[in-house]
């Protein structure tokens, strides 16, 4: 069994009228260099990850199409809310409604053969350097000269939030020495300087080997693979931007 990772698929088969392309080239037909990709890589015993920003529905009875379209793609997955998730009310909900090739995470934690996958949103914050990696453009999201003091103390709180979710989810954590521990974020924990943040210190408190996580887009022509590889390994951990644009589409491997 292979892991594999591949974040923000932003689906849009349940919501036609978004087109993704606006975006950037990169997204034109995205459903479709997904599936050939995910085809080509995936076998059906593999795991992928797909930490958040799933499908741009709103209700959950129409985020199902999208829902479907990833069960159809090889081996088990594991998804996790990303901030455009609007169908994703509660976890709950969601479990009760996913076809049974996928698994919902909602800081908690799954044990999937000899991986131990574990995680939650997380949220932005400043602390987190990520501004400088971004080719910003008229369609991304909120620029850092727009935002407001207003924006930095709700950030904070909601990051504070996260953050004491994702350490009860560590502190739950079984004691399996013998199963790989990942992190899965939506957010990503840390900036490509890798310095500390109060995300990174709690996933590298937690004996993960992977912190896997999207929500970038964008990302500057000079950042991109094969020049870079964001973010890097640091501290005992590889942390892994699987944002599919990022990734052109295809997913990567984890372990
Ligand atoms: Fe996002
Ligand atoms: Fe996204």
């Amino acid at each position: 069994m292979k892991l594999w990772a591949l974040s923000d698929l932003h689906l849009t088969l349940a919501t036609p009228s978004k087109a993704m392309h606006v975006f950037g080239e990169v997204w034109r037909d995205h459903e479709r260099h997904i599936a050939e990709a995910w085809h080509r890589l995936v076998a059906p015993e593999d795991v992928v990850l797909v930490p958040g920003d799933i499908s741009w529905a709103s209700r959950l009875e129409d985020a199902l199409t999208d829902l479907e379209y990833l069960h159809r793609m090889p081996g088990t997955k594991v998804i996790l809310e990303g901030n455009h998730e609007r169908w994703w009310q509660s976890v709950g909900e969601v479990r009760q409604n996913l076809p049974p090739s996928i698994r919902a995470l909602s800081a908690d934690h799954l044990e999937i053969e000899d991986w131990l996958v574990f995680g939650t949103r997380l949220w932005e914050h400043e602390e987190v350097a990520v501004d400088d990696l971004i080719a910003w453009n008229r369609m991304s999201d909120k620029r850092p000269d727009t935002r407001t003091d207003q924006d930095r103390e709700r950030n904070e709180k909601i990051y504070a939030r996260e953050l004491a979710r994702l350490d009860r989810c560590i502190q739950a954590l079984p004691n399996r020495p013998w199963l790989k521990r990942v992190c899965m974020t939506h957010y990503p924990p840390l900036g490509r300087d890798l310095a500390e943040t109060r995300a990174s210190r709690l996933i590298e408190s937690s004996g993960a080997g992977i912190c896997v996580f999207g929500h970038l887009h964008s990302i500057k022509p000079q950042l991109q693979p094969p020049r870079a590889d964001l973010m890097g390994t640091i501290r005992g951990v590889r942390y892994v931007l699987a944002s599919c644009d990022y990734r052109k589409m295809e997913p990567i491997l984890l372990g």
